[in-house]
């Protein structure tokens, strides 16, 4: 039996209700997590699984979208007919608009009045429908002290809907019922970045401004805004990424040890952490801060248009594609060491990774200048492949002293030997099985916003050039400008 059947053996019966179920997430990404989690598992009776959207489907219709979706999305290897029938007979569908109190009824018949399993409700849909979709399924007698919400991002628009949101939703269900899903914190890399600060000595007493120069954390993506141009246009790289991910990736590397990783204890240290960030506002987001948008350029050879080009996209806008930015963090752990965060779509490449920078040897025994001797470097790839690598100098063979770098690699995924689970799969696993560690707290997430808010503010007023780039790069010249003024450079061009 493989470890992943002995996790499931001990997962009790759940219904899995996902609202916004025929769409893109739900397909791509939810459908296929669960099939991999059904296919796995010892048992699964008691497991039930209703899709929910107002097109009118029957379930057979559902059961055949997923199954063109899986696919599609799950690996070839890892499909089996076998394993799609049983994962086929889990899945129910509904018809239900969302707006509409009276739907829920029909979505109440489902349920023994006696039922008291666990009930997860799944809001893969816009924020907007958050609040509504809560507050009717609680006036309709749906929630129970079993039941969980999963609140997808990004909650909100800014922190004062993100605070309307948690408000309304936090009349129907305890906090301790609500799950803000990050899907970032279920990447088996983010989780490995924790082992390795608190499972080794080696790190945590250079974890600090007396040996780290600076870190760098990036997500870059090749991908446009692939049918989402609508949502896309609204939101923007900002909003979409640094509010979340970025946030969450840099209060993983900043954070102080917790005492242990219970919930609440983890989520306090980050909190810390966002709340010991600098405010950036006025005149200071043009110092900090560049925002891009792509225009016409190539992806791997192939010509793709510019961001204003794609559909759904109005032909002025204004939306940011990139952004850069320069976090300073003000505690004593941290004090004076940037901390320079990056995404942006169309890029060069797909990347995702953390790089910590330590500081140069201070003395130039071995060179005879030792500004120009290269640091040791920390590189934490989430993206494409998961790998932990880190720079040392070595000595060159021969007869001089000169040293070079040399890489100690880690390849995650090769380490074990074992498929790595989809950041989906964690979560939905620990939504489940009511574990909050890798989700976000209320007081988390608006102290993220509220750090977001001036930088907001200042766009609003015209104070931050919207920078072009081509697609196909690393982003606007200035993004590279602004690392450069304080001496250091990205890792791709150092
Ligand atoms: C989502 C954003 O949260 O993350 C998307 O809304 C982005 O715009 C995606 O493409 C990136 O996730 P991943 O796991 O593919 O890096």
């Amino acid at each position: 039996m493989t470890d992943e059947k002995i996790n499931m053996t001990a997962l009790e019966a759940f219904d899995f209700i996902l609202f916004g179920g025929s769409g893109d997430l739900a397909m791509r990404k939810l459908l296929p997590a669960l099939y991999y989690r059904c296919r796995d598992a010892a048992d699964l009776e008691g497991w039930r699984i209703i899709g929910i959207s107002r097109q009118n489907l029957t379930t057979e219709e559902y059961r055949e979208l997923a199954l063109q979706h899986c696919r599609r999305h799950v690996a070839q290897r890892d499909f089996s007919e076998t394993a799609w029938a049983a994962f086929a007979r889990r899945l129910e569908y509904l018809r239900l608009d969302a707006s509409q109190p009276q739907d829920y009824q029909r979505l109440a018949e489902k349920f023994q009045p006696s039922h008291t399993g666990v009930r997860v409700f799944y809001l893969a849909t816009s924020p907007g429908l958050f609040a509504g979709i809560c507050t009717r399924l609680g006036a309709a007698g749906l929630v129970t002290p079993a039941s969980r919400v999963v609140l997808e991002k990004p909650l909100g628009c800014d922190l004062a809907s993100a605070h309307g949101i948690n408000q309304q939703v936090g009349k129907v269900f305890a906090e301790r019922q609500i799950f803000r899903i990050d899907h970032y914190l279920g990447k088996e890399t983010v989780q490995n970045l924790m082992a390795l600060r608190f499972g080794n000595v080696l790190f945590e007493p250079l974890w600090n401004r007396a040996w780290v120069r600076d870190v760098q954390i990036t997500i870059a993506e090749t991908v446009g805004v692939e049918g989402r141009g609508e949502f896309y246009d609204g939101t923007g790289a900002l909003r979409d990424m640094v509010q979340s991910h970025l946030l969450q990736l840099l209060c993983i590397v900043a954070m102080e040890p917790p005492a242990n990783i219970e919930a609440d204890t983890t989520r306090d240290e980050k909190l810390k952490v966002l709340r010991a960030l600098k405010p950036i506002a006025g005149e200071d987001a043009s110092a900090h801060i560049v925002r891009g948008q792509y225009r016409a350029g190539a992806i791997a050879g192939q010509p793709v248009p510019g961001y204003l080009d794609e559909p759904g996209i109005p032909p002025q806008s204004h939306t940011e594609t990139f952004v850069a930015l320069k976090a300073e963090l003000g505690n004593w752990r941290w004090a004076g060491v940037p901390f320079y965060l990056r995404t942006g779509k169309r890029m060069q490449e797909r990347l995702a990774e953390i790089v910590v920078n330590f500081r140069r040897v201070p003395h130039p025994l071995l060179r005879a200048n030792a500004e120009q001797a290269p640091n040791n470097r920390l590189v934490i790839s989430l993206q494409p492949n998961e790998c932990l690598r880190l720079d040392l100098m070595a000595k060159v063979p021969g007869e001089s002293m000169d040293t070079q770098p040399i890489s100690l690699d880690v390849a995650l995924s090769e380490a074990y030997h074992t498929r790595q689970w989809d950041a989906y799969e964690r979560l939905i696993m620990d939504v489940i099985h009511g574990k909050l560690t890798l989700f976000t707290r209320r007081d988390e997430q608006e102290a993220a916003w509220q750090w977001i808010e001036p930088i907001l503010h200042s766009w609003k007023r015209g104070n931050q050039p919207l920078k072009s780039y081509p697609a196909g790069t690393w982003g606007p010249t200035a993004s590279s400008a602004l690392i450069a003024r304080d001496g250091h450079a990205w890792r791709e061009e150092s």
